[in-house]
């Protein structure tokens, strides 16, 4: 297939899954916010999605190149800035300390193992303790509510969606756990966000 034909294809299947995603989420704030049964339908879509890794190469997605580093493709993101989606490429030794998101999110492999550990709502302040663990990888994913904390642990590199009820950058005053100081402070997410929605790249 060529580059060309690529890309219209992929853009025809992030479209349909994002116009699936987006019923799933106005449903979930017509009865008041979306639940774990909502984000659990939103990640088995994702994962249809994943299924054309073929679609998301890294010859569209060039890795970083350098270790500990991100990159944030965006291929997706509404109007409003309240639904998007990401490749997010992972190079080696990359890793995050237990954080919330302040909105859903939703995350599925395509390439390489992201190791999970989910600790659940820890609104109440103190040490995070681990509920359980999700190596996310092609075909699994974890889907997580606003207040749900995880962590991320990558050896090797890794490529997945990510998927937001709120784009990237209105993820501001969200809360990451400091274990060095015992506390918890607002996390900055360092990933380079690079644009790659079809209708804004040449
Ligand atoms: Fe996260």
């Amino acid at each position: 297939m060529s580059m060309q034909d690529r890309a219209a294809e992929r853009a025809a299947a992030v479209e349909k899954a994002m116009g699936d995603i987006a019923r799933i989420d106005a449903d979930g704030r017509e009865r008041g916010g979306i639940d774990r049964a909502g984000v659990e339908r939103i990640r088995e879509r994702l994962l249809r999605l994943a299924a054309r890794d073929d679609l998301f190469g890294d010859d569209d997605f060039p890795p970083p190149e350098s270790a500990g580093s991100s990159i944030s493709y965006r291929i997706a993101q509404n109007d409003d800035d309240e639904l998007a989606l990401y490749v997010q490429c992972v190079a080696d030794g990359t890793s995050a300390p237990p954080h919330e998101h302040n909105t859903w999110a939703v995350i599925v492999g395509m390439r390489g193992q992201e190791l999970n550990r989910l600790y659940g709502p820890c609104g109440g302040g103190g040490e995070p303790q681990v509920q359980h663990e999700v190596m996310v990888e092609r075909g699994t994913g974890v889907a997580m509510l606003a207040d749900d904390v995880h962590s991320i642990h990558i050896e090797g590199a890794a490529t997945n969606f990510h998927c937001y009820g709120l784009a990237l950058e209105r993820l501001t005053g969200r809360r990451f756990w400091h274990a060095r100081s015992g506390e918890w402070r607002v996390y900055v997410d360092d990933s380079v966000i690079v644009e790659a929605r079809p209708d804004r790249t040449p």
